[in-house]
């Protein structure tokens, strides 16, 4: 998720050699799903091959809610069979695609794999429509984007279990377990809660119940998160970012913006250009909130830049006052993602959101995530909490303007409100009526803040672990990781040994 985002703000453009591990929070924003990928190379305890996985193609619906629309598309699935169990009644476990490419990686690797051979489960991953491979419509234009909804993705996952079972010839008592995290985090308490009779249980990680336009909360926790390391790491963030607005206000100041910063283009010509002042303020911003979103989880990748990293940064007067320390963290943030400049250009970013192409960049999720947003959720992670750590210039209204920018006129203010309440009728938000669902979140994620953390219906528990960031609990195990978050795993494997008793 970013769900990210939420839809933080991406320079698509500049993307082209970033590898997934950064790309998938480059600035707090998942372009190709919040989720990240398990790491590479881990090895797990006992024998892990690639001889059971396979890819496979599902002839999907393309309109689940008008019977006359025959129109069918392909949808890519993996399965693994290695660990199933069939004379033991083994379960069935399935992973939920989400707002990016599903990887076969999570076929053999992330904490489900352990789980599923614990159970001696049958394994499957949906990828998401819309999303990498699964295309059911030619192009991506706004009119075709209209079968990209929730409601859409959970009957192609009720028509998938509908007809694994029969392809499979899986017994009529057969248990499915759903997992996801992030967007597919919520998707999977939606799936038990409108398919029950398909779906027998549900691991919800990190997933945002409550559709909310305005989500300032989102960087009320990348705050807290900071304040964590010390409260001095949050003034000079403050301070930092007050200041960068104290120099554009001169020409001198925003030459030295220009440098510090990297910019590909001289901030002098934008100057009177809200939308290219917020989209930098929004980036500078999400340096951060993609770091804290994501520390020190056990995705792929190095992923060695963490809250600490940035914070020992912004605390050193060694580099002088707050502004020169902002710049190095980004500067930092610019070297992992292999980006040569600062590209904040506002018209850029949105013309690149309008390629309706599947081969253009934003096709990997960006732009069809952003339309969920714009058409469902909202999520807006904007400047609007107090206090204003990172400025106030990325109010929602920001956000809704992109809306309107990408996908037209229609997309406005109003319409977005309509959209958003919706979305709750239609689930429930936080007073979603599931059981066997269990939520679980990490204290130092943002997204946490739109979703279920407290214990409220006793068949429906939430997990909610102290000082772990965005979908942890799904990741390989490391032997570092906090002891809160080996309870956490434990404790949901115990859960579904008691759903899969019923
Ligand atoms: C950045 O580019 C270098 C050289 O092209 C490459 O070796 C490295 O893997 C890239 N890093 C990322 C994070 O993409
Ligand atoms: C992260 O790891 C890379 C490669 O292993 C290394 O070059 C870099 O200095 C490290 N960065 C930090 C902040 O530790
Ligand atoms: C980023 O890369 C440039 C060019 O290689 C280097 O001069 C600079 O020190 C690096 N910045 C950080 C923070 O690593
Ligand atoms: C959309 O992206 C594709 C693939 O990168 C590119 O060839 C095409 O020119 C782009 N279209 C527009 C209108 O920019
Ligand atoms: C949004 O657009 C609709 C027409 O599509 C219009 O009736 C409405 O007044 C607009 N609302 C705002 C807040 O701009």
């Amino acid at each position: 998720m970013r769900l990210y985002e939420a839809l933080g703000l991406i320079l698509f453009l500049s993307l082209v050699n970033i590898n997934h591990a950064w790309r998938n929070f480059y600035r707090g924003r998942g372009v190709g799903g919040n989720l990240g990928y398990p790491p590479r190379g881990v090895k797990l305890q006992g024998r892990i091959s690639n001889d059971h996985v396979s890819t496979e193609w599902f002839t999907q619906k393309l309109d689940h809610f008008q019977p006359n629309d025959l129109r069918a598309w392909k949808q890519r699935y993996y399965v693994n069979d290695e660990f199933y169990d069939a004379q033991k009644g083994g379960p069935v476990f399935l992973m939920i695609g989400g707002e990016g490419e599903a990887t076969i990686k999570w076929m053999t690797q992330g904490t489900w794999i352990d789980y599923a051979k614990k159970f001696g489960a049958l394994c499957f991953q949906l990828e998401h429509r819309y999303y990498g491979k699964s295309h059911p419509t030619k192009d991506l234009s706004t009119k075709n984007l209209q079968y990209l909804t929730s409601q859409q993705a959970l009957a192609d996952l009720a028509y998938f279990i509908s007809s694994m079972n029969e392809q499979y010839k899986l017994p009529s008592n057969v248990k499915w377990i759903a997992f996801g995290g992030s967007y597919p985090g919520s998707l999977a308490a939606w799936l038990r809660n409108k398919y029950p009779h398909l779906v027998h249980g549900a691991m919800s990680a990190s997933g945002p119940l409550l559709a909310e336009i305005d989500f300032f909360d989102y960087f009320r926790v990348v705050d807290e998160a900071l304040a964590t390391y010390s409260d001095d790491c949050v003034s000079a963030v403050k301070q930092g970012t007050q200041q960068v607005g104290i120099l554009l206000l001169h020409m001198v100041g925003q030459r030295n913006i220009n440098q510090k910063f990297n910019l590909c283009d001289p901030i002098e010509k934008s100057i009177d250009n809200h939308n290219d002042i917020a989209n930098f303020f929004e980036v500078l911003a999400g340096n951060f909130a993609g770091v804290v979103q994501y520390n020190k989880d056990n995705r792929q990748g190095s992923n060695n830049i963490t809250i600490d990293t940035l914070c020992d940064i912004m605390t050193n007067q060694d580099l002088g006052p707050p502004v020169p320390r902002l710049a190095e963290v980004n500067s930092l943030i610019l070297n992992a993602t292999n980006q040569t400049c600062l590209d904040y250009k506002y018209d850029k970013m949105i013309a690149s959101l309008r390629n309706i192409s599947w081969d253009s960049e934003t096709a990997e999720g960006g732009r069809q995530w952003t339309y969920q947003t714009c058409i469902e959720f909202g999520f807006f992670q904007s400047s609007t909490y107090k206090p204003q750590v990172f400025g106030d210039s990325f109010p929602a209204d920001f956000f809704i303007q992109q809306c309107v920018d990408i996908f037209g006129m229609k997309y406005n203010a109003s319409f977005l409100e309509d959209a958003v309440e919706r979305t709750n009728i239609l689930y429930g938000a936080l007073n979603i009526d599931v059981s066997n669902v269990v939520f679980v979140h990490g204290s130092i994620d943002p997204w946490h803040a739109l979703g279920i953390t407290k214990t409220v219906n006793q068949n429906a528990p939430a997990i909610y672990i102290e000082g772990t960031a965005h979908c942890a609990n799904m990741y390989p195990e490391r032997g570092d990781d906090l002891p809160a978050l080996k309870a956490a795993r434990v404790q949901v494997a115990n859960l579904i040994d008691s759903w899969l008793r019923l």
